[in-house]
């Protein structure tokens, strides 16, 4: 994958202007999904997944949060939990230089989701549910020195079309993958997490706030404004057990 900065990965801007496809309602297509074609053949950001050799569209988000706000280092190791099709642990193996880099600034992607990725290179990837009692050992076995950098999660569960539940889903995940977050950050680390506008995030936040200097919300232009979608940034690890602990 090219470098950032090096005219590589450039997103929906760096393409020409595509014509707009409109998309008819054939018989055996219902109307749902045939907006749902149209809005992928008139997605920017799907033309520039494509160009540019990203495994999904949402690459962009995490492209885009961390030319904001700068989480991703060479040397980090980085955990990406939901990771399938691969596109923010693509993203992730080349900002922390997980292939290329020399000595302490080679970083290292560990990834899991309960669906197959095709292997990435310097991905080191695990097939498993997170919400699995062994996945939490299973990760850490697989960090070098056992600890992480940075912990994202862009986990989602199937939607069932109900938005209270749809939302509480998601939150459970966060919920799951901010303690997570506490157990296995070293010191100063990073939380990224998808979360949902009105999805009963207080008791997320608070653990948040008691474990990280700073934490704000970030919609990135890559998520769909018509979406609920939210990420939460949690920088600044204070990697005090105590705190954690208070949430217990
Ligand atoms: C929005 S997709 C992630 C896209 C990914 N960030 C990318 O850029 O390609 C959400 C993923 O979360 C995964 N997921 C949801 N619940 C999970 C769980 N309990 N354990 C592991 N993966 C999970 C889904 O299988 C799905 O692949």
């Amino acid at each position: 994958m090219a470098k950032k900065g090096s005219g590589g990965i450039t997103g929906p801007t760096g393409g020409q202007r595509q014509l707009h496809v409109r998309v008819k309602t054939a018989r055996k297509r219902s109307t749902s999904s045939a907006r749902w074609l149209e809005r992928q053949l008139n997605d920017p950001y799907v033309a520039a997944a494509k160009r540019e050799g990203m495994r999904s569209r949402a690459a962009y988000k995490l492209l885009e949060i961390d030319d904001k706000h700068r989480i991703l280092k060479p040397g980090q190791r980085v955990i990406d939990l939901g990771a399938a099709p691969g596109g923010w642990s693509q993203i992730a193996a080349d900002r922390v230089k997980a292939l290329d880099g020399q000595g302490d600034k080679r970083g290292q992607v560990v990834a899991i989701d309960y669906l197959d990725v095709e292997p990435l290179p310097g991905v080191d990837f695990v097939k498993m549910d997170f919400t699995d009692e062994d996945a939490e050992d299973r990760l850490k076995s697989m960090l070098r020195d056992g600890a992480a950098d940075v912990v994202m999660s862009d986990m989602a569960a199937p939607t069932v079309g109900h938005t209270r539940t749809d939302h509480l889903r998601i939150m459970g995940l966060a919920e799951a993958a901010a303690h997570f977050a506490c157990d296995v950050l070293s010191p100063d680390g990073a939380f990224l997490c998808k979360v949902f506008q009105g999805g009963a995030e207080r008791d997320l936040l608070d653990l948040l706030k008691r474990n990280f200097k700073t934490v704000r919300h970030i919609k990135p232009p890559a998520s769909r404004s018509d979406s609920a979608e939210l990420y939460v940034l949690a920088t600044g690890f204070r990697g005090d057990k105590k705190a954690e602990d208070a949430d217990n």
